[in-house]
Parts: C-alpha cells; sequence; structure tokens
C-alpha cells in the first residue's frame, strides 16, 4: 500500500504552529509521513543579494527556523517521521508545486499567517492554495487568529 503523505506549510506564525500540531496528530494517527514546507521570499532582488553576499546567509538562516521547527516537532510533538524541505519562491505556487510532487493525500495549515490581515475569513497564502490545491486542504484556525 502506497504510504500516505502530509504537507504542513509553515511561515512561523503562531497559527501555522497550532496547524502543525494538528499535523503531527493526523500524521500519527493514519502513520503517514509528515513535511514540514517554508518558502522564503528575499527582501530585495536576488540580483542585489547575490552582489553582497546575503544569498546564503538568508537561505541558512530559514533552513535553521525550519531545522528548529522540525526537531520540536519530533520532540515536544511526538512525530514520527517528519521532514523539511524549504525553497525560496512565491508561497502558494511552491505549496501547490511540492504536493503534487510529493503526491500528498493532505496539506495542514492555518488560516492566517505573519501578516493577519483582520477582514479576511482566511489569509491570501491560504486561499490560493486552496484554490489550486490536487488535494484535500485542512485549513485550521489558530486561537491567535484575527477573527478567533
Ligand atoms: N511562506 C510560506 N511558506 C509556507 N507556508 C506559508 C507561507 N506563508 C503562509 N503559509 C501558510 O499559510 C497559512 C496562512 O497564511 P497567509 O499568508 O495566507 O495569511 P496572512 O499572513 O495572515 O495574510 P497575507 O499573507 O495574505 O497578508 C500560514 O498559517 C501557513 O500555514
Ligand atoms: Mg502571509
Amino acid at each position: 500500500m502506497r504510504e500516505k503523505n502530509i504537507l504542513c506549510p509553515i511561515d512561523f506564525s503562531d497559527c501555522s504552529k497550532e496547524a502543525l500540531a494538528k499535523a503531527v496528530e493526523i500524521a500519527k494517527e493514519s502513520a503517514a509521513k509528515l513535511t514540514l514546507f517554508h518558502a522564503y521570499q528575499f527582501p530585495i532582488t536576488e540580483g542585489a543579494l547575490h552582489a553582497i553576499g546575503m544569498i546564503g546567509e538568508v537561505a541558512g538562516e530559514t533552513k535553521e527556523s525550519i531545522d528548529d521547527w522540525t526537531a520540536a516537532a519530533a520532540t515536544s510533538l511526538g512525530a514520527e517521521r517528519v521532514d523539511s524541505i524549504s525553497v525560496n519562491g512565491v508561497p502558494h505556487e511552491e505549496i501547490v508545486r511540492r504536493a503534487r510532487e510529493l503526491d500528498c493525500d493532505l496539506i495542514v495549515m492555518g488560516t492566517h499567517g505573519r501578516s493577519g490581515l483582520k477582514h479576511a475569513i482566511v489569509g491570501s497564502v491560504a486561499e490560493k492554495v486552496v484554490r489550486h490545491a490536487p488535494c484535500t486542504v485542512m485549513v485550521v484556525k489558530g486561537t491567535t487568529a484575527p477573527n478567533a
């Protein structure tokens, strides 16, 4: 039988932390493999970052953060088969692309993220992922979400 895959996109916000806890719970119940995923975008153009020799630094810091969250998912939440990926790119596009590549059964993400627009029911990344995902998407309403 094919192993089940769950993708958990995180932006290091409290809401995505709550989504991660839910993703770990489901992964344990269904003996699924869990992949934490973060897409980062550079604050200035990639060319400028190259010029000042900072491109590796930004990518390195992101990798460190996602590695910390992955380790915490295993130690604090008890995730059994957990992995992580970080890539440079537009978040919703990269999330959908990775869900396809990994043949994911489920995406678990937060309703909101770091910017937390108060009027929106869900953030723009969550909305676009729901619209374009190749699989079921669970959006977790965090206790710190703007509409909670
Ligand atoms: N760069 C990212 N990489 C991976 N997952 C992300 C990223 N950004 C957001 N997410 C996921 O999407 C969820 C919802 O965040 P989203 O960005 O849609 O809301 P927001 O930040 O409140 O609003 P917006 O970004 O539209 O201003 C997050 O909890 C997280 O699971
Ligand atoms: Mg956001």
